[in-house]
């Protein structure tokens, strides 16, 4: 652990200095030339917020509800995979650094470790699970009933990834996931007795999914699916239309289409077209408490954050997750005070607007 990271940047930088170069570009890179992995936090400092005084509060509490659950803040964390190429607890550490955090933590498809052994392991904590879709149902079928049997409190079906997105970081540094680190949900789903490799993973995935899809599985299910990789309001309205219980609005980090909408500025059209009929959830380029409670006025319901609680493990595992995600509480219950909310529900469009253009001097 570096001497006191006080911020999510200083954790990014920690977490640089520390993973080697070919498994901090996985992780810190985006598709293409990363015009959408930047313009994600960029985005974010478009939007001024409009703080109001004299409110007479004392006191302040980031606690939500979330699906209908209640969570010490509404910033969730988001599906990342091969998490244990950074820590060697990986997901089970994420997943503790969660339940210490009082937040739900999504589990990837592609995660070092299987449903039922995160909660085993995690007892205490509360998981969603993120789905992959697979050709052959029947692997789709077991992937979903483990983690519900497992008590997985909802499912987060991943539509932006019919392919993956051209990741250039990886290809200059030749990083490939080693082979020994296997898809453990997959491998079981299989019913496999050897590590499942990426591209064999991804050689399974169905990429021809569509809404009808989406209603099969949503009405199958016995917990809420949600739809992830929504950025237009078109996408937003047929998916709450085909049975999704929520929408998160992503562009996957950055990783898949280059030069898609960031998600601050795709946001906006998705809550109005979803109009308050399923909760709106949003991830991308989220770095500050501020930055979430931004989103909260823009009418999200809660954001995720990826890198960030991934830096955090890598630098210092559970605790390190942990604490970046209380770094982000305590900064966002700092936004709340100071711009005169009790709690996050007291955030609205009234507290927003358009950051002025940037002034253009000439010399
Ligand atoms: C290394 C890495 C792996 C990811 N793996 C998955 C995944 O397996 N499934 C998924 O739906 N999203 C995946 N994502 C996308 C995240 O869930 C999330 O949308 C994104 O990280 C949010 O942006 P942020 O990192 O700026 O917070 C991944 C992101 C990263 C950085």
């Amino acid at each position: 652990m570096i001497d006191d990271p006080i911020n999510v940047a200083d954790f990014e930088r920690a977490a640089e200095e520390k993973l080697d170069e070919g498994v901090a570009g996985y992780f810190f890179g985006g598709a293409c030339d990363e015009v959408t992995l930047g313009d994600n936090c960029a985005a974010w400092r478009r939007w001024r917020l409009r703080p109001r005084v004299l409110v007479g509060l004392e006191e302040w509490d980031t606690r939500t509800e979330v699906l209908g659950s209640e969570v010490a803040m509404p910033i969730l964390v988001a599906p990342v995979a091969y998490q244990r190429l950074v820590d060697a607890e990986g997901e089970i550490g994420m997943a503790r650094a969660a339940a210490a955090a009082g937040t739900v933590m999504c589990l990837s498809t592609l995660a070092t470790t299987r449903p039922s052994e995160l909660a085993a392991a995690v007892p205490e904590g509360r998981q969603w699970f993120q789905l992959y879709c697979f050709r052959d149902d029947g692997v789709t079928k077991a992937l979903l009933d483990e983690a519900v049997d497992s008590g997985f409190e909802a499912i987060v079906v991943t539509a932006d990834a019919p392919r993956g997105g051209r990741r250039e970081r990886d290809l200059r540094t030749g990083f490939k996931i080693p082979e020994g680190l296997g898809v453990s949900s997959v491998q079981a789903a299989l019913g496999s007795d050897r590590a499942v490799t990426i591209e064999e993973t991804f050689a399974l995935m169905d990429p021809a999914l569509d809404w009808s899809d989406l209603e099969v599985l949503a009405s199958a299910s016995s917990v809420p699916v949600l739809l992830k990789g929504v950025l237009t309001a078109e996408d937003a309205a047929l998916a709450v239309e085909h049975g999704a219980a929520g929408v998160v609005v992503s562009n996957h980090g950055g990783r898949q289409l280059d030069c898609a909408m960031a998600t601050a500025d795709a946001l906006p059209e998705v809550v109005e077209a979803v109009a308050g009929r399923t909760p709106v959830l949003v991830d991308g380029g989220i770095r500050r408490g501020t930055d979430a409670a931004i989103a909260l006025a823009l009418g999200a319901d809660a954001v995720l954050v990826g890198r960030p609680a991934l830096w955090g493990l890598a630098v210092g595992g559970a605790d390190g997750a942990a604490r970046v995600l209380e770094l982000l509480r305590s900064e966002l219950e700092l936004a709340l005070a100071l711009c005169g909310c009790a709690s996050p529900a007291g955030l609205g469009a009234e507290h927003v607007r358009g950051a002025p253009p940037a002034a253009v001097y000439s010399a």
